[in-house]
């Protein structure tokens, strides 16, 4: 595990594009794993920026979605798939039909969650799952007690999950599905390079956690500690209660893998 600790939001978010366009352009026919949620928001502005002003193309990448609420249709202003269409995949030249999210609507959503496994796999896997983390640790919408080696699969939000995204439904809690299909902590594991971004001081206590703590599935973030190849972006305030932060940020600064974003 790398960790990036970066002196404000608009860095960690920079570095964060950064990181995915220079993947991008190495193989653009990456496949990409995606999430949601605030955080995702500033870095798919500037990804569509780097698409509009430096022609980062998309045109043969595919995409996989971490995650979809069930019983939300794809026109549903609450739907990942909405956000995704309106954050990131209108504004740059992805091939619609290349970007897969779970069906929150499927009838069988056990068939659903093998079906996406399959389709990932068909693909050759994710090269690149870029990640959020919740309050309460999850990755995905893997809520604690997910086990570490979970597929995708249906899942019942936790209350903190409910009362960190009811700001999100106009409804508020009340009008939350109370469901969600999400990739496992298996499947995100598969991925041959994560890399997870967190900001503001909501996160810090689950960052400690999930970085110097143990790895355990109450804390389903912590599971990356297992992954060969895996970078946290983290503005100040969510790398506010990590003991080693000084050891990570020299270890940035000497790091030659890091040395062109450094500038
Ligand atoms: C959503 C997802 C979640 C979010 C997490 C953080 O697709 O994967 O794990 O990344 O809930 O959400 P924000 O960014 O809104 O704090």
């Amino acid at each position: 595990m790398k960790v990036i600790i970066r002196p404000n939001a608009s860095s960690a978010t920079e570095l964060t594009a950064r990181i995915i366009a220079k993947d991008l352009r190495a193989n653009p026919k990456l496949v990409l794993g995606l999430a949601t949620g605030r955080t995702m928001e500033s870095v798919y502005a500037l990804l569509a920026d780097m698409h509009r002003g430096n022609g980062l193309d998309f045109s043969l990448c595919r995409t996989f979605n971490l995650d979809e609420y069930v019983g939300l249709a794809a026109d549903d202003p609450n739907s990942y798939r909405f956000f995704m269409n309106n954050m990131l995949f209108s504004r740059v030249n992805v091939d619609l039909r290349n970007t897969l999210l779970p069906n929150g609507m499927a009838a069988d959503l056990e068939a659903e969650g093998r079906a996406y496994e399959d389709a990932i796999i068909r693909t050759g896997g994710i090269d690149l799952q870029v990640l959020g983390i919740g309050e309460n640790g999850h990755i995905g919408f893997n809520e604690p007690l997910s086990p570490l080696s979970s597929r995708t699969r249906a899942i019942t939000l936790t209350p903190t999950t409910l009362n960190q995204n009811a700001g999100l439904f106009a409804g508020g809690k009340a009008s939350m599905p109370r469901r969600a299909m999400t990739m496992g902590i298996g499947t995100i594991l598969d991925s041959r390079r994560c890399l997870l971004l967190a900001m503001g001081a909501s996160k810090a206590q689950v960052i400690a956690q999930a970085i110097e703590g143990p790895v355990r599935s109450m804390i389903p973030a912590s599971a990356l500690q297992l992954h060969q190849n895996c970078v946290i972006i983290l503005d100040q305030d969510a790398a506010a209660g990590l003991k080693a932060a000084d050891d990570y940020k020299m270890i940035f600064e000497n790091d030659p893998e890091w040395k062109e974003f450094r500038k």
